[in-house]
């Protein structure tokens, strides 16, 4: 399973990148406006720093529209991925960039016939967002497991970004249902590893080796 940070703090992601754990960023026009900073050179900056697909969000509602933003936003970095919304005129930028050889992430996916509509116009991630549904009183894990299923059937090279990810579980949940990537905030992504008995072992083991007297080295 690929890991996403979904941020648009360089912070952040220069500290995930270090560990060796990221494969790609996401952002979103929410995230680029907590950040505080010009959307552009926040993209440029992300891309220079993680190799793996950098997605960018158009935010022009029409096809012609999201075709002009997609343009400025694919010549800042080979790594650049296009997000459109799952709209007709995003279905049908979707088709136009992927045949182009650009990238595209498919946002906003809520139900299992968007996912195939949007593996249908060639996307190159599709974005289910598990936690927003969960708001709602649905279980974004079964949407997960549905599209898998669909695109199983199909063989559809499409891949399940799992987004909207509100805590570990998701991420473990989603990881079993063999979605092929997940997009969570760096918080969530640090979660991943802690554990109490992890750290409460390591402060039992350092007292025991210090009892040794010894030294490593
Ligand atoms: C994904 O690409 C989105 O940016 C993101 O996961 C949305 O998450 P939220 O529902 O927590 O805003």
């Amino acid at each position: 399973m690929k890991f996403f940070a979904d941020t648009a703090e360089i912070a952040e992601i220069r500290e995930l990148a270090e560990t060796g754990l990221l494969d790609g960023v996401t952002t979103n026009p929410t995230l680029v406006h907590k950040s505080g900073r010009d959307f552009i050179e926040t993209i440029r900056e992300i891309a220079a720093i993680c190799p793996g697909p950098v997605s960018a969000e158009v935010v022009a509602l029409d096809h012609d529209g999201m075709m002009r933003e997609a343009d400025i936003l694919r010549a800042i970095a080979p790594n650049i991925t296009i997000k459109v919304p799952l709209t007709s005129a995003g279905l049908k930028a979707c088709r136009a960039l992927t045949d182009g050889g650009t990238m595209v992430n498919v946002t906003l996916c809520f139900s299992a016939a968007q996912a195939l509509i949007a593996a249908k116009a060639g996307a190159t991630f599709i974005s289910p967002f598990v936690g927003r549904h969960d708001d709602v009183g649905f279980n974004g894990m079964d949407l997960i497991a549905d599209i898998r299923m669909i695109y199983d059937n199909y063989d559809f090279a499409t891949q399940i970004l799992v987004a909207s990810v509100r805590h570990p579980m998701h991420v473990v949940e989603a990881a079993k249902l063999g979605a092929d990537v997940m997009t969570a905030p760096p918080k969530i992504i640090h979660q991943l590893y802690k554990h109490p008995l992890t750290d409460n072992g390591i402060a039992s083991f350092l007292k025991d080796w210090e009892a040794t007297g010894q030294k490593i080295g």
